[in-house]
């Protein structure tokens, strides 16, 4: 049981209970039962009808549902700090770093992986994420794919097989699709909940991807693609067709595929990095023009220790508010609800009745404050399933 009130600005994202497209009650309680589950939030002089137990006092801060955070790469070994320096004195970002990430990866201790991706994982926390979905991708053989997977699994259940990441150097490019759609599905299966291609320049082209997904479709995971990263191509074309929960980077778009994620909007979510715009000084998508159109948008961090090393799901808004014309609203909504909707999970992402007790107690007014103070940790407390997990209360 978790009770609160004096909750200054309450974000809910459910606009019939509360003020706007996010549902924002100001003066607000918010009361969840044993089971981690939201039972009621509402004007806080209600609060005594839905517990009997004294609340705690949130002093007047905003309370936001937790960031779900759709997209990282959290299982690798080592890091790019020298890749990172080479590109800020004019080396492009290339798919090819990632075999770099893959060796390292390859020669770790699982015990090793695991400790660095719960330490991201945590990293992510104590920023507010509360749902983090996390690619396998840095393995590329059979049984690299397979632990990055079982380690995956460990920290989160959003587990998204990404076999087809980049070809390995070690086998022929023409062995490798068949590789993934087989013995590397196999093995990873049991830990996975998606799968997802790498469609761009230098990784997989769209009749790979094509095949690759719908490998996994069939196999019963669900679907997600990286797409339009690195230049225009069919890349979310595909997806939309194939139906993805998410098109991922949506960076090089035309009207086309602006057009096709917009007609798609129920199904197939663009997911915005604007952190690896930034981290490979690459243009930012278009997201204002994106949202007008009618397309649903998520933000997610992306983070990878090649083109985006940042767990932080503040910052992220911060870019897309400044950098890419979404306002904080909208900022918010993406990395709360739109996360949830590229996951397609109801029960996250919102402070519904319910629906999780994953919120963020922030030490600032409200959600504008994420946007418009860049880089700062304005994290008083973090609530997941009902239990406060960091910070106090
Ligand atoms: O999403 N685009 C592909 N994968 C990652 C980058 C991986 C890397 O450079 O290590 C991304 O940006
Ligand atoms: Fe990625």
């Amino acid at each position: 049981m978790l009770a609160l009130n004096n909750i200054g600005h309450l974000v809910t994202n459910d606009p019939a209970i509360g003020n706007g497209p996010l549902g924002i009650i100001n003066n607000a309680g918010l009361v969840a039962d044993d089971e981690g589950k939201i039972v009621w939030c509402g004007p806080q002089d209600q609060i005594d009808q839905y517990t009997e137990a004294q609340p705690i006092s949130c002093d007047g801060c905003a309370v936001i549902p937790g960031f779900v955070d759709s997209h990282t790469h959290i299982v690798f070994a080592g890091d790019r700090a020298s890749e990172f320096e080479a590109r800020m004195e004019g080396i492009p970002y290339a798919a090819g770093g990632i075999q770099s990430t893959m060796r390292a990866t390859r020669a770790a201790s699982d015990e090793l992986l695991s400790l660095n991706a719960q330490h991201l994982a945590y990293e992510a926390l104590c920023s507010g994420t509360t749902t983090l979905e996390v690619k396998s991708g840095y393995g590329l053989s059979v049984v690299d794919e397979e632990r990055s997977m079982r380690i995956a699994k460990s920290v989160t259940t959003e587990t998204t097989f990404l076999g087809a990441h980049l070809y390995p150097t070690d086998i022929k490019q023409e062995d490798y699709v068949d590789l993934v759609v087989g013995e590397m599905l196999n093995a990873c299966l049991p830990h996975a909940k998606w799968i997802d291609v790498f469609c761009d320049r230098g990784a997989f082209d769209v009749d790979q991807s094509r095949e690759i997904l719908k490998a996994g479709a069939k196999a019963g995971l669900g679907t997600r693609i990286h797409a339009n990263q690195l230049q225009k191509g069919g890349g979310v074309q595909l997806g939309v067709e194939l139906g993805v929960a998410s098109c991922d980077h949506c960076t090089h778009l035309n009207e086309k595929d602006i057009e096709a994620l917009s007609s798609a909007n129920k199904t197939t979510v663009a997911t915005l990095l604007p952190a690896a715009e930034l981290c490979t000084r690459s243009p930012f998508p278009h997201a204002k023009h994106m949202i007008q159109q009618g397309v649903t948008v998520a933000l997610a961090t992306d983070c990878n220790p090649g083109s985006s090393y940042t767990t932080s799901m503040p910052f992220v808004m911060s870019l897309a508010v400044i950098l890419m014309g979404m306002t904080p609203d909208q900022a918010l909504w993406s990395s709360t609800q739109g996360g949830a909707q590229a996951l397609r999970r109801t029960d996250i992402g919102n402070l519904c009745a319910g629906s999780q007790a994953d919120l963020v107690v922030l030490d600032a007014p409200s959600h504008v404050h994420l946007a418009y103070r860049p880089g700062v940790n304005q994290t008083r407390a973090v609530v997941r399933g009902g239990k406060c997990v960091v910070g106090a209360l």
